[in-house]
């Protein structure tokens, strides 16, 4: 009774709100009436942009009423107020003036049924079916320039169906305008936005993260950002779970996205990103085979191996021509053709938004992207993202530009010929140097021989002490283990022979395997003297080559602390590279945390384990001598002694940094994916903070007893960290369900 009164006061006093969010035959809306969502979120109503009388159908955002996020009539404005919003015979939402004239309509219904219209707090307005539940119309599928959380960018490749945001025309005039932007799903998915049908921007890939030619975004779990895949071929774009904050990125009438965000404390929208966000960024600014960077003057360029098309237009800034190649490639010449010039190779760029028109080869590793690039003669550029695979380009390189940091690195094939300068330098520089050091390496060599003479019996005698209870110094072995390290660290730490080891490992069984790590199999063994030990075998096949067995010996045999994992020796003879740790009553934390057949960890246990990881990890990186970044904290390197005492393992990736160094840049991202820190991931760029990004992963596997890797619970598998930032956002507090 009292709701129905409401819904009386509303509809007679102009210009209040209604106390509904549907629309249904018998409740309509006079213009300057308003329905809400049911979370006050969004409004449905009559607006007139600045400057003008004329009245538009619309949604916006209950926080300021310029953000229209939706329009009905664009095209055809009423010119008075006296528009009304009410649901048609045949079931249609209708905007009709006082005279009955339709100025709008859903347009969805053929024959005549009973709807009901309803705004949700999400923004959309929907229709429904009211006999059957069913959606019959949607906002969201008719978006006009805005893209809003769980609106999805449709794109179907098969059928050519899409769902585009179309500009306005001017600030002042939401007619339709001349920028389209939407979701090109063919071949994989990428953003463009369209100036009539010419592309005017383009996102780059999507990697299943996010775009490549968007460095400013970041994986998914702190964006948001998604592309799924319907089983009728339909590709959405969408973006979800910033929860309780407003976002919305409108496609301006000058052809810019620009995303902007609700600001609760100061009351405004906070401009957050703009596309494109400068010229470079304009789609085929420098022409095919061009290459556009900010940092260069002038900023376009050819590729490597390429000149310009029309050198007099380039010279004046006009590179729209763009670039032709230089040299004929082997493959473009005659088969018997008696040219000695060898075979093409591939010139790098760094850090670029790699070109349109991209093939694909999903789930293919980097080294082999080469070969098969090399062997197919229409391939003239190739390149590799983690998440897509190879992607090659047979026709034109278009689009490609350079960013200070990010981006992916392109492969361009050209002529043998075009590489000589390099070469030549690379033999001015390469000669002298090599020379130089296999001298000092010699020299280094004796100077060892000589010392490990004398030291012979020294080492022997402490060795002898050691609960081991064995001499096991190998003579053949250690030679490798010159290079770098330094004499009390290696002096310390014993040499155990591979006789040995193999004996207490039963000639390395299979039933005494504790696991296998991303380097090679760990054993258990049992010393002579009835000690436990773990045996890991570094695979020759592995990647971990010398460099990474050598940092870790020296690494961690100058740490100490209960919360790392003590090594006891290691073994370097016959080709192997062994290494040898106290061996752990519990294993790894992954088989406690992840195997159900395993005895669950009580609530003080996992508090222990995530107090002990941070203890070990503050000694890391602050209260030893040397200040440590472990790059590749994962549960299965975390180890469990039989008090259930975590111990930090396998520094084979393991950094040192000097006193007063906050980062560093490495070309080579090593680690585990899921439990890298996304500026390291992408960018290459390490600190302490990504080891505490790594920290907080585990703290939130061992609290969810959920994987990271591997977590299906959501509809959009979001991963453990999506999972987590959207209970948080939707709930301020963070449920897991055990399955
Ligand atoms: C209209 O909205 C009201 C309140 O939100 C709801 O109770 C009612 O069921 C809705 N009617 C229809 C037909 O959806
Ligand atoms: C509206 O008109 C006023 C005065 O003519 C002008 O100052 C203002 O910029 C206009 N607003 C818009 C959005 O065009
Ligand atoms: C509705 O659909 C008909 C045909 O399907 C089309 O002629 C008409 O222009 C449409 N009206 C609107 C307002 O979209
Ligand atoms: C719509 O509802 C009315 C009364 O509730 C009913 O008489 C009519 O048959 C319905 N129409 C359709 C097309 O279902
Ligand atoms: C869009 O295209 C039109 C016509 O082709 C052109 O005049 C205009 O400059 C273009 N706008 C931009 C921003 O490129
Ligand atoms: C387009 O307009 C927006 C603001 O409306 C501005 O931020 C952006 O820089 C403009 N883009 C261009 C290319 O002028
Ligand atoms: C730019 O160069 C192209 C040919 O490369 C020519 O067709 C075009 O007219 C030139 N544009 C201007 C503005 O000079
Ligand atoms: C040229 O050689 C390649 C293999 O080296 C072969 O596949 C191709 O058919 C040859 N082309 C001609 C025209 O002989
Ligand atoms: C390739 O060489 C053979 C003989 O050496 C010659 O007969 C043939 O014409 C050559 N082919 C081309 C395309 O030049
Ligand atoms: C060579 O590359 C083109 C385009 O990338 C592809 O269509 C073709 O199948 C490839 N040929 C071979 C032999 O792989
Ligand atoms: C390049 O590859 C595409 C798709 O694989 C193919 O349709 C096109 O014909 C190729 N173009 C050339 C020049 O080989």
């Amino acid at each position: 009774m009292l709701e129905s009164l409401f819904i009386l006061f509303c509809l007679f006093s102009s210009g209040f709100c209604i106390e509904s969010n549907n629309i249904t035959a018998s409740l309509v809306i006079k213009d300057p009436d308003t329905i809400v969502s049911s979370g006050n979120i969004y409004r449905l109503g009559f607006f007139s942009p600045a400057n003008t009388t004329n009245r538009y159908l619309g949604i916006w955002n209950y926080v300021s009423a310029m953000s229209i996020i939706w329009v009905a009539n664009r095209d055809n404005p009423l010119k008075d107020s006296s528009g009304i919003v009410t649901i048609s015979e045949d079931g249609d939402i209708v905007l009709i003036n006082g005279k009955k004239e339709i100025f709008w309509s859903s347009n969805a219904t053929s024959s005549p049924m009973n709807t009901s219209a309803r705004l949700l707090d999400n923004g959309n307005l929907v229709l429904q079916d009211i006999s059957n539940g069913r959606t019959i119309w949607e906002s969201f599928g008719h978006p006009t320039d805005a893209f809003i959380p769980k609106l999805k960018l449709n794109d179907n490749p098969g059928t050519g169906e899409r769902v585009l945001l179309t500009s306005w025309r001017s600030p002042q005039d939401p007619d339709f305008g001349s920028f389209t932007a939407g979701l090109q799903a063919l071949n994989i998915p990428q953003i463009f936005i369209w100036n009539g049908s010419h592309p005017h921007w383009r996102s780059g890939p999507w990697n299943g993260q996010s775009l490549n030619g968007v460095t400013d975004m970041y994986a998914i779990y702190l964006d948001g950002y998604s592309v799924t895949k319907q089983d009728d071929g339909t590709v959405s774009f969408m973006q979800d779970y910033y929860g309780k904050i407003l976002m919305k990125i409108i496609l301006k009438s000058n052809g810019s996205f620009v995303q902007t965000m609700w600001n609760v404390r100061r009351r405004v929208w906070d401009v957050t990103w703009i596309a494109p966000i400068d010229v470079c960024d304009v789609y085929e600014k420098c022409g095919p085979f061009g290459n556009c960077n900010l940092r260069n003057s002038p900023m376009c360029s050819c590729l490597k191996g390429y000149e310009p098309k029309n050198k007099e237009e380039w010279d004046k800034g006009n590179w729209s021509g763009g670039c032709v190649r230089k040299t004929l490639l082997q493959c473009d010449r005659n088969n018997n053709s008696t040219d000695k010039n060898k075979a093409e190779v591939f010139w790098k760029i760094t850090n670029v938004k790699v070109p349109d028109f991209m093939d694909v080869s999903t789930g293919i590793e980097a080294v082999e992207c080469e070969g098969l690039c090399l062997r197919n003669c229409s391939c003239i550029a190739y390149s590799h993202d983690h998440g897509i695979g190879c992607m090659f380009w047979n026709r034109s390189l278009i689009d490609v530009r350079q960013f200070p940091i990010g981006g992916l690195v392109l492969h361009v094939r050209v002529a043998y010929s075009e590489l000589d300068n390099q070469k030549d330098i690379r033999v001015i520089v390469i000669v002298p140097v090599t020379i130089g050091l296999v001298i000092v390496f010699i020299g280094i060599f004796f100077t060892w021989r000589w010392m490990a003479k004398r030291k012979g019996t020294k080492r022997k005698g402490r060795i002898l002490t050691n609960e081991v209870g064995k001499s096991y110094i190998s003579d053949s072995s250690g030679v490798v283990l010159r290079d770098d390290i330094d004499e009390p660290s290696l002096d310390e730490l014993p040499l155990f022979s591979f006789q040995m080891l193999e004996t207490a490992t039963f000639q390395f069984d299979v039933t005494n395997l504790l696991g296998k790590g991303g380097f090679g199999p760990v054993y258990k063994g049992k010393l002579a003297s009835g000690k436990e030990i773990a045996v890991k075998r570094l695979s020759t096949a592995s990647g971990q080559g010398l460099q990474e067995f050598m940092n870790e010996v020296v690494l961690i045999s100058k740490l100490q602390h209960r919360n790392l994992v003590r090594l006891l020796g290691c073994c370097v003879e016959k080709g192997e590279k062994m290494l040898i740790y106290e061996y752990m009553q519990n294993r790894s934390l992954d088989v406690s945390l992840f195997d159900r057949s395993q005895n669950i960890l009580d609530w003080r246990q996992r508090f222990n384990i995530i107090e002990g990881i941070g203890r070990g990890l503050l000694y890391l990186h602050r209260d030893s001598r040397l200040r440590i970044i472990h790059r590749d904290l994962k549960p299965s390197n975390i180890l469990l002694d039989e008090d259930w005492c975590p111990k930090i393992s396998d520094f084979g990736m393991a950094r040192i940094f000097g006193g007063n160094q906050n980062q560093a840049d490495t070309g080579r991202v090593v680690g585990t994916y899921g439990y890298m820190a996304p500026e390291y991931a992408m960018g290459g760029r390490f600190s302490e903070k990504s080891d505490v990004f790594s920290f907080g992963v585990l703290v939130l596997e061992i609290v969810s007893g959920r994987k990271n890797t591997s977590f299906y619970n959501d509809e959009l598998s979001l991963g453990l960290l999506g999972y987590s930032w959207k209970l948080w956002n939707e709930y301020n507090t963070v449920v897991y369900y055990e399955k």
